[in-house]
């Protein structure tokens, strides 16, 4: 517990310069040997040392981390049951190939995977090592099973970054350009985004005309119902900026795939194992999918990835899809240890009441703030969509990023996200405490008043 008795001290006792001599030292060095194109980082944040929801960096600075490690570290930092289990398996069998290896770690977390999983049907799992990796198996399982060609996105959706990830995704311009051709037959429809709906309408009066217009046009018009193999879907768009759809949007997408014979991809990556107050955000929309994709919060930020489905719609071919660190049995025992911490330590309903305290007090922010557009959330995925006023809902990225800066001087990581980057995104470890979300709300108040203010000069990047 030193790093929470740290963090309560007042912040200005306890605060090196930002970044830190140290920090900037491996910045500069991360330059010089690391390519840019794989981060987008928002701050010069060097972490030494986690513990539970509090990082502590090189210069000795220490955060609430809001990010959870990108809504991945669900049962926080150097839990005490992770660091065992992690530990006792590297000593015992660090590697066994799922390919030519039976793996009794993989047949444990597979075991658990089709129980906490919706759907009461018999279940296969196939493992990968990353959420995109999983999603492009759920892709390749899904053409193959019904020997159709296309699959139907949405826009905003982000699925990752490799090829076949990427060429599913409809966030931002980057993960696409220069990279052509993708892989082809992937068709976007408008996401259930209410603030900012696709087709000025309003909910629930509209009564999801979006999910309709997946039918109604795309399947009529764009491509033949009997050529799509798959709809792939956030449940919560995540880097989108939590973007939480109304429940008749997934209950009408469930109904288009049952009628024309589609298969029903939802992709849990950010929003499953408990992070919205339950195993997985779907089953709060009462809609079963056909495959279900899980990233690394499986293992609480430690890289796997799994597809569960139906036997039936599982079995391919064997080795088509064999990945030679899939279901590594390190990975696997962190799984097992994620999923006990959860159950044993009651983070579902942890993460209900945490977030039900979160968007309340947000709430009452933006009673005094008109710059805060909407509060949404479920459990612990929660986005503050920051515009300019809130009759104009004109997105306000500068002043989002000086929130965001301003939190992160005071000690509070809360990054920015968003299509328009102007979300606030909060997706801390599920074990993070009533005192010190009250704390993390301290401070995102006093973030909010100082960048409404003029009183933050955004720092140049130069780290
Ligand atoms: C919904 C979703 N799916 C898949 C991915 C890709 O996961 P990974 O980065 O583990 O490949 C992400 C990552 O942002 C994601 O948010």
């Amino acid at each position: 517990m030193w790093l929470v008795d740290e963090l309560m001290k007042p912040f200005n006792s306890m605060r090196n310069s930002i970044p830190g001599p140290k920090a900037k030292k491996i910045v500069d060095r991360e330059q010089e040997v690391i390519s840019g194109a794989i981060s987008v980082k928002f701050f010069p944040l060097v972490p030494e040392r986690g513990e539970g929801c509090i990082l502590r960096d090189v210069d000795g600075n220490i955060y609430i981390d809001l990010l959870g490690g990108a809504a991945v570290a669900n049962i926080g930092y150097s839990h005490p049951k992770l660091v065992e289990a992690v530990k006792d398996q590297v000593s015992k069998l660090q590697h066994a190939m799922i390919g030519y290896y039976y793996n009794v770690k993989a047949v444990e977390v597979a075991e658990k995977l089709v129980s906490i999983t919706p759907g009461s049907f018999e279940k296969r799992v196939a493992f990968a090592t990353s959420g995109s990796e999983a999603c492009d198996f759920a892709i390749k399982i899904a053409k193959f099973y019904t020997e159709r060609p296309w699959v139907i996105s949405f826009t905003g959706a982000c699925h990752g970054h490799t090829c076949g990830a990427a060429s599913l995704s409809g966030f931002k311009g980057v993960m696409k350009r220069g990279f052509s051709p993708l892989i082809p037959q992937v068709v976007w429809a408008p996401y259930a985004y209410c603030y900012r709906c696709a087709f000025k309408l309003e909910y629930p009066d509209c009564r999801a005309a979006c999910a309709d217009y997946i039918k109604d046009h795309i399947l009529d018009h764009v491509v033949p119902a009997d050529e799509v193999a798959a709809i792939i879907v956030e449940p919560i768009q995540g880097d989108a900026g939590v973007i939480v759809p109304p429940r008749e949007f997934l209950a009408k997408l469930r109904a288009i795939c049952d009628e024309y014979g589609i298969l029903l991809v939802v992709d849990e990556s950010q929003t499953g194992m408990g992070r919205c107050g339950s195993w997985f955000a779907v089953e709060q929309y009462g809609v079963t999918p056909d495959l279900l994709v899980c990233g690394e919060g499986l293992a609480s930020g430690l890289p796997i990835g799994a597809v569960v489905g139906p036997s039936e719609v599982m079995s391919l071919p064997a080795g088509s899809c064999l990945l030679t660190s899939a279901a590594n049995p390190v990975m696997c025992s962190a799984v097992l240890a994620t999923i006990e911490v959860i159950e044993e330590e009651k983070l579902l309903e942890n993460a209900v009441s945490i977030g039900e305290l979160v968007v309340k007090r947000l709430r009452e922010l933006q009673e005094r703030y008109d710059v805060i557009g909407d509060v949404r959330g479920k459990g612990l995925m929660i986005g503050v969509e920051i515009v300019r006023d809130s009759a104009s809902k004109t997105p306000a990225p500068r002043l989002t990023g000086e929130i965001s800066w301003r939190a992160f001087q005071l000690g509070l990581i809360l990054p920015v996200y968003g299509l328009k980057s102007n979300v606030l995104k909060i997706t801390p470890p599920l074990n993070i405490s009533e005192e010190l979300a009250n704390k993390a709300c301290d401070i995102i108040e006093k973030a909010v008043e100082d960048a409404v203010k003029g009183r933050v000069q955004l720092a140049a990047k130069t780290w």
